[in-house]
């Protein structure tokens, strides 16, 4: 299995770190516009290996795309962050070229591929990438909600004062501050759903800090967050890459599932070795379902920013 991390900034060194550590790829490659940049990354983790017990070969390369050749997944990381008030649309002009033209030259060298996008506005580079390739859309994959949803099980456990391990919940929507939908209704601590614990305002709390998870962490760091980001991506990867049909709410092409059409948005997929295998239809109470359109609408306003 061989993953390629386009951008070596420090969400896709944090990506290629947390792959590293759980072995089960062959081979990473970084790779960096800034000279030397990837290869100083790849070379400081790949000095991590004996101390933290991995085998997986990472690489370096500056912008050399026949070095991420045959590549199993890639991942776009490309762009620029936000820095503190700036909201993800905000980046879209610089973003759409720079994700396209990764996005092709990944293409060219790993036709194949699999492809995790991350750079933002999230679910509008996922649409470009899809608008702009010829990739079957179960293999473009928009990576928003599986952060989103571990920092909703992050607020979740500090309002129930409880371990992470014990709740679970789904945030799916749009990846911007406006559009996640946290799905409240279905959270829980230990099969239990969280209203028998929590107030309607506590709840609504955790919904609110939820979606301004990333901007709280760019207002505290004056950029946007690496170790979160690049843990889920990291497992996207695994569950791709070791056939594990877990679910996770993904950014994907949408024909009508969610009575949406044209967009790509976070819904829960199902992810194994073929990509998304399967959109999974979960149902939402008539809150949810309102929020998800007005989601999906904010969207579809950022998408017609695009050049197509
Ligand atoms: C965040 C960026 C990765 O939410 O969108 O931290």
């Amino acid at each position: 299995m061989k993953v390629t991390v386009v951008g070596a900034g420090a969400v896709g060194a944090s990506c290629a770190e947390y792959i590293a550590i759980k072995d089960f790829a062959a081979e990473v490659v970084l790779l960096d516009i800034k000279e030397g940049y990837a290869e100083g990354k790849a070379m400081d983790l790949m000095q991590t290996a004996s101390l933290n017990g991995f085998d997986t070969k990472i690489t370096g390369s500056t912008n050399d795309y026949s070095k991420t050749a045959n590549s199993d997944i890639c991942v776009i990381t490309s762009g620029i962050p936000r820095k503190p008030g700036m909201t993800r649309e905000e980046l879209i002009g610089i973003n759409a070229g720079i994700v396209k033209t990764v996005a092709s030259n990944l293409l060219e060298h790993s036709p194949n591929a699999i492809l995790i996008v991350v750079s933002n506005p999230m679910d509008t580079m996922t649409y470009l990438v899809h608008k702009s390739t010829n990739v079957a859309k179960h293999k473009i994959i928009g990576m928003g909600g599986a952060l989103d949803s571990a920092r909703f099980k992050y607020r979740l456990a500090e309002a129930l004062e409880a371990p992470i391990s014990d709740v679970d919940g789904m945030v799916i929507g749009g990846h911007s501050d406006t559009g996640m939908v946290p799905l409240t209704s279905h959270a829980t601590r230990n099969s239990i759903n969280v209203s028998e614990y929590l107030s309607a305002e506590r709840i609504q709390q955790v919904a609110e800090d939820t979606k301004i998870g990333g901007a709280t962490l760019t207002k505290l760091l004056g950029t946007s967050a690496w170790y979160a980001p690049g843990a889920a991506v990291s497992a996207l990867v695994q569950a791709i890459a070791c056939d594990q049909k877990k679910m996770f709410p993904c950014s994907t092409f949408l024909e009508g599932e969610y009575g949406l059409n044209d967009i790509c948005i976070g819904v829960p997929v199902i992810l194994g070795k073929n990509g998304i295998e399967k959109i999974v239809d979960v149902p939402l109470s008539e809150a949810e379902k309102n929020k998800m359109q007005e989601s999906a609408a904010g969207v579809a306003k950022t998408n017609g920013l695009l050049e197509l």
